[in-house]
């Protein structure tokens, strides 16, 4: 109970679990006008273990409250991911007209059945909640669905389909993605299967997500496919890759476009390390991302959270109390980019509850470096920056390094012989605890401006790197010795011209 959230490495605004173990993100529902958060959580341990849902609420998706445990592991199995729904029109039969029930639907995994050598041992269970989530009943008939005899076959995520008047499942199963209907969230039925023939396959297929998006500018809309991968991202470990299509209440058709997008050679999507997919954060530490369930039609956003880490090393990480954070919460867009449509991301708005004070750059021109932390007297690790910069046509690499005074640093830049964004941590602390954390990732540019515009999100141990308007998304975590509080703009060789540049910064959420 005395927890501080003070320990070295500890996020300030980035929601993490007071003590143990987290990884992906669950059952994000917005209902009453709260912001639910479940997690994969081992409560006993801070490597993984036998999971279970913690939870938090928010009314902003920034400052949250900590919950008790919402579900623990019973004789089905341990309780893995998946997602939550408000069931206004009671169809489950699980409520009441007048009081709804809040459903989840998650995966039990049987870690019994898998060591007896069974192949059927995740199944899909449901629980409810009739007082806002704060008790949970499981449904005393799971599982709702039973296992075909495919060894992954999990992670679901539910939505009303307006359309056709039934709930959708979307489902990941090894290598593809299954579509299930169902009238009530009891009994579902098979649709489609999708996906075992496109896409990024260096991993087994988890995580999905099915959400209807607005083309921006347009009146058109469209269907997009989340799809995370472990492992098979392009920078390695785990990743969250996405299609972009249509669905009609059967089946996911992906779009033309997209499709010769992804495997054309060489393709706009294979630049980083030849592999295919397109991914909705390129950085290492971004993965098992997915949506909020039941956002008002008023406010019309898609939302989006992820757990800020990677498989390669998660269990690893030097933090003592708890293991790993989510990202900020993200408002995602489909956008027309020179490529073709993108999902863009951006944080949401309302982490300007915690703005503290914001400090404007002056327009200048950098040959060499520049120090924004000295011109700014800014002396902070949690803050949020905007940068406009316009490299020279003699020489367009440019980076932003976070350093300290044990000469370690990251540098979050831009590689203009690559073409690519990249963020290097070689150098940016702590790093044995895995030979495959240290190095450099890259991720494709989206956008053909001479102006790069760079958002960065900075948080004691991770930065998000939102360019180009969140065309092009990187999250890298990192452990130096001593918080990075000197921030620089460095020019490699030509000059570059800085048209605007902010640094706001953001209070600790542990503030009183
Ligand atoms: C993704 C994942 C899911 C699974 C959960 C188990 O990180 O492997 O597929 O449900 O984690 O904790």
């Amino acid at each position: 109970a005395s927890v501080a959230f003070n320990e070295p490495h500890r996020p300030q605004f980035h929601f993490t679990p007071p003590t143990g173990w987290m990884n992906d993100p669950n059952g994000m529902v917005y209902h009453n006008g709260e912001y639910h958060l479940f997690y994969q959580h081992n409560p006993d341990s801070t490597v993984w273990g036998p999971m279970h849902w913690g939870h938090a609420v928010s009314k902003d998706m920034v400052r949250w409250e900590h919950l008790p445990i919402a579900l623990y592991p019973d004789s089905l199995g341990m309780i893995f991911s998946g997602s939550a729904v408000v069931d206004t029109k009671n169809t489950s039969g699980l409520g009441t007209a007048e009081n709804p029930p809040l459903i989840a639907i998650f995966t039990y995994h049987d870690a019994e059945a898998e060591k007896a050598g069974r192949n059927d041992y995740q199944t899909q269970g449901i629980a409810y909640s009739l007082n806002n989530g704060r008790t949970w009943t499981k449904y005393r008939n799971n599982p709702v669905l039973k296992n075909p005899g495919i060894r992954d076959f999990r992670d679901p995520k539910v939505m009303w389909y307006e359309k056709g008047q039934e709930w959708i499942m979307t489902l990941a199963v090894k290598d593809h993605i299954s579509f299930y209907a169902s009238k009530n969230l009891l009994d579902w039925k098979l649709r489609s299967d999708f996906g075992a023939d496109v896409g990024a396959h260096g991993g087994v297929w988890e995580c999905p997500d099915l959400i209807k998006m607005p083309v921006k500018g347009t009146n058109e809309e469209k269907w997009v496919l989340i799809v995370n991968i472990n492992p098979g991202a392009p920078n390695g470990g785990s990743g969250t890759q996405y299609f972009v299509g249509d669905f009609n209440g059967s089946k996911f058709i992906l779009d033309p476009d997209f499709k010769a997008n992804l495997s054309a050679k060489p393709s706009i999507a294979a630049t980083v390390n030849g592999q295919e997919g397109i991914w909705l954060d390129y950085g290492r530490d971004q993965y098992a991302g997915i949506t909020w369930a039941n956002v008002p039609k008023e406010d019309g956003r898609h939302l989006f959270i992820g757990w800020m880490s990677n498989w390669d090393y998660a269990n690893v990480v030097p933090t003592e109390k708890w293991r790993s954070a989510m990202t900020v919460a993200r408002s995602l867009e489909l956008v027309n980019t020179p490529a073709g449509l993108r999902v863009a991301s951006k944080p949401v708005q309302e982490l300007q509850n915690i703005y503290h004070k914001t400090h404007v750059l002056e327009a200048q021109t950098v040959s060499g470096a520049i120090d924004i932390s000295e011109q700014l007297s800014v002396k902070s690790s949690s803050y949020d920056l905007s940068l406009e910069v316009e490299p020279d046509a003699s020489q367009k690499s440019f980076a932003v390094e976070l350093s300290n005074s044990r000469n370690q640093q990251v540098l979050i830049g831009y590689d203009a012989d690559r073409g690519q964004y990249y963020i290097n941590r070689k150098k940016a602390g702590e790093h044995s605890f895995s030979d495959k954390f240290s190095g450099i990732q890259y991720a494709p540019r989206f956008s053909k401006d001479k102006l790069f515009s760079l958002r960065l999100v900075v948080d004691v141990a991770s930065v998000e790197l939102f360019a180009d308007e969140g065309r092009t998304v990187m999250t890298s975590i990192f452990f130096p010795d001593e918080e990075f509080t000197k921030i620089r703009l460095i020019a490699d060789k030509g000059q570059l011209k800085l048209s605007s540049g902010k640094l706001t910064e953001l209070k600790s959420i542990y503030a009183s």
